[in-house]
C-alpha cells in the first residue's frame, strides 16, 4: 500500500476474479461461469467493419441498444439503463440507491459485501437456510435495500415470481434489487412485476446467456425515476463507460433471439447431463438453475476436489466460506467439456477409494 492510499480504504478485501488463464495448456475452463459457445453470428459481422468509429466517443446514452433491449422486453427505452457490466450496474445501486443501507444472503454473490465496503454502505447478511434458499419472511421489517441474486450464486436456486413478490410488497419504500445474471437458464424473470412495483429494480447481464464476458456489458430495468437516478449517478462518474464495439456487440446480440434460445437449450441440456452424471457418482448437488453446478463430491473437501480436477487439466471454482467448504463451482460448458468432467470425477472417486480400502491405485498415472 502506498503511503497516498486513503487509510478509511485500508481494510478493503477486494473481490477475487476467477483465474483466467494465460498459458498455453488448453484448460476445460469451468470456473467463471462463461458461455462455451461464442457470441451471435451478427456480432463478429458488426465489429468486423467497426474499427474506423473508435476515433469518435460512444453514444453516452446508449440509445440503439436501449431501445433494442427495450423492444425485446416490452418496456419503453426509459425503462432501461446500460452500463459497463452488470457489475457497473450493481456498483452505481450500491453507491446511491442504498440510503438505509443494503441487506443481502449469508451465501450469495460475492461483489455484493465489497462494493459495500468500498462506497462505504452499511450492510446486513440474511441467513439462507439449511438447504441454502432465501425465506422472504426473514425479510419482514427490516430496512435496506435488498439484493437478490435470482438465481443466487454459488446456490444456483431461484425464488419463484410469488417469493419475489412477497418481497416486493412487504415495504414499497424499500428497493428490491433482483440481479438476474443467471435468469436466462430456466428461472423467471421479475420483469412483469415493473408494471406493477416501482420499488423494483431488474439487472441483467450479457456476460452469460449472450456470451459477451468479454465485452462487457450490463442492463437495469426499472421505472423511468430509478433508471433517471442511475443515469445521473453514470453521468457523474463515466458517460463513456459503455464502448462503441460493445454497444454494437449488444445490439447485434439481441437481434438473434433464435441463436440466443439455442445456445440457452445447449446450456440447460449440458446442466440436466453433468448433474444426472454427478449424481450418479454420489455427489450433491443444489437444484440449480443457472450455467453452473454448486457439486461436493463424496469423500473429499471442496479443495481438495477442485485441486484434483485442476491435476485433470479442468478449472472450477471453490469458495473458501464456512458454509460451502464441501463444495466447488462448476461451470456449464459444451457437452464434450461436461463429459471430460464426468470421466475426470469418476476417476478422481475411483482412486479416492482405493487409497481408503488400502488398495494401490489403479489409476495413478
Ligand atoms: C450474481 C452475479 N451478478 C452479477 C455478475 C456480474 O456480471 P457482469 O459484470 O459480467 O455483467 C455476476 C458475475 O459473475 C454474478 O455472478
Amino acid at each position: 500500500m502506498s503511503r497516498f492510499f486513503d487509510q478509511r480504504l485500508a481494510a478493503l478485501a477486494p473481490y477475487t476474479p476467477g483465474e483466467q488463464p494465460r498459458e498455453a495448456r488448453r484448460w476445460i475452463k469451468l470456473n467463471t461461469n462463461e458461455s462455451p459457445f461464442p457470441p451471435a453470428p451478427g456480432v463478429a459481422a458488426v465489429l468486423a467493419t467497426a474499427a474506423d468509429s473508435l476515433r469518435l466517443y460512444p453514444d453516452p446514452t446508449c440509445g440503439a441498444l436501449r431501445q433494442a433491449a427495450a423492444a425485446r422486453y416490452r418496456l419503453s427505452p426509459q425503462q432501461v439503463f446500460a452500463a459497463n457490466g452488470s457489475d457497473e450496474v450493481l456498483a452505481f445501486c450500491f453507491r446511491g440507491l442504498c440510503p438505509q443501507g443494503a441487506l443481502f444472503p449469508d451465501l450469495t454473490y460475492g461483489f455484493y459485501p465489497v462494493f459495500c465496503r468500498m462506497f462505504g454502505v452499511r450492510y446486513q447478511e440474511v441467513p439462507l437456510d439449511d438447504a441454502f434458499c432465501v425465506r422472504p419472511a426473514d425479510y419482514q421489517g427490516r430496512a435496506g435495500t435488498i439484493f437478490l441474486a435470482n438465481p443466487n450464486a454459488p446456490s444456483g436456486l431461484a425464488l419463484s415470481l410469488a417469493q419475489i413478490e412477497t418481497l416486493l410488497a412487504q415495504d414499497r419504500e424499500r428497493l428490491v434489487v433482483v440481479d438476474e445474471a443467471y435468469v436466462d437458464f430456466g428461472a423467471e424473470s421479475a420483469l412483469g412485476l415493473l408494471a406493477r412495483y416501482d420499488n423494483l429494480l431488474v439487472t441483467q447481464t450479457f456476460s452469460k446467456s449472450r456470451a459477451l464476458a468479454g465485452g462487457r456489458l450490463g442492463l437495469a430495468f426499472g421505472s423511468e425515476a430509478l433508471i433517471a437516478d442511475l443515469e445521473r449517478l453514470k453521468y457523474s462518474f463515466n458517460p463513456y463507460s459503455v464502448n462503441r464495439l460493445t454497444l454494437l456487440a449488444g445490439e447485434a446480440a439481441l437481434q438473434d433471439e433464435a441463436y440466443f434460445r439455442a445456445c440457452c437449450d445447449a446450456i440447460m441440456a449440458n446442466r440436466a447431463l453433468a448433474a444426472e452424471g454427478l449424481r450418479g457418482l454420489g455427489c450433491r448437488l443444489t437444484e440449480s438453475l443457472a450455467n453452473f453446478l454448486l457439486v461436493a463430491a463424496p469423500g473429499l473437501s471442496g479443495a481438495a476436489y477442485q485441486a484434483a480436477l485442476r491435476e485433470a487439466g479442468i478449472l472450477v471454482r471453490y469458495f473458501d466460506q464456512p458454509r460451502i467448504r464441501d463444495y466447488v463451482r462448476i461451470s456449464i460448458g459444451s457437452r464434450e467439456e461436461m463429459l471430460a468432467l464426468l470421466a475426470a470425477t469418476r476417476q478422481i472417486l475411483e482412486r479416492g477409494n482405493a487409497h481408503a480400502a488400502g488398495k494401490p491405485g489403479t489409476h495413478d498415472e
